[in-house]
């Protein structure tokens, strides 16, 4: 889920070996068979859409176009369980997830992600971070009701559970 390649080019700069894919260039992370050939990998980042908060492409394996939130979570495992195969013994894989709301409600995104993270064989290895949007259209706007706008998005590490939880 390289979308326009921000940590490739952050690889790039530190001098770090990479790999990125992406449905857009034909990967599809939900399958299984897309990660036969990889490898294995001490680090996986993964900055999925929020659900169809924006709409990346027209495909219905864009995690994006999942018709419910309950497939668009039921996709986020597939991808989870497909990581969990190429992360390397002591890997890491980091998830960068934000809220959004549909029909007036939020979404809860963040948590489900946890959930859905842990239902597939993954604890939390770091306390999670808040990436705070600093230039987020939402910080200079001015609303007319009274509510807390989401300024930030959440980066949850993760690594495999150990057997004895
Ligand atoms: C939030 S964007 C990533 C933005 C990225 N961090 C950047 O630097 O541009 C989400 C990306 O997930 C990709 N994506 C959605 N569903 C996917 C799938 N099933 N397999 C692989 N990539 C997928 C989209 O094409 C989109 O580029």
């Amino acid at each position: 889920m390289e979308g326009g390649g921000t940590c490739r080019d952050v690889c790039k700069e530190l001098g770090i070996a990479y790999e990125g894919r992406d449905l857009r260039a034909g990967f599809d992370a939900t399958r299984s068979e897309s990660f036969d050939a990889l490898g294995s990998f001490d680090f996986v980042w993964l900055h999925p859409p929020y659900w169809q908060m924006i709409r990346y492409n027209a495909s219905s394996r864009c995690l994006s176009n999942a018709p419910t939130l309950a497939a668009f979570v039921s996709a986020l495992r597939s991808v989870f369980a497909n990581c969990r195969r190429v992360l390397a013994e002591h890997g890491k894989l980091a998830v960068l997830i934000g809220d959004g709301k549909h029909e007036g409600r939020y979404l809860g995104l963040p948590f489900r992600t946890l959930n859905a993270a842990e239902a597939e064989g993954y604890q939390l290895a770091a306390p999670e971070i808040i990436r705070f949007g600093h230039g987020s259209t939402s910080s200079k706007r001015v609303y007319s009701t009274s509510f807390i706008p989401r300024l930030h998005d959440v980066c949850l590490v993760l690594e495999r559970t150990s057997s004895n939880r």
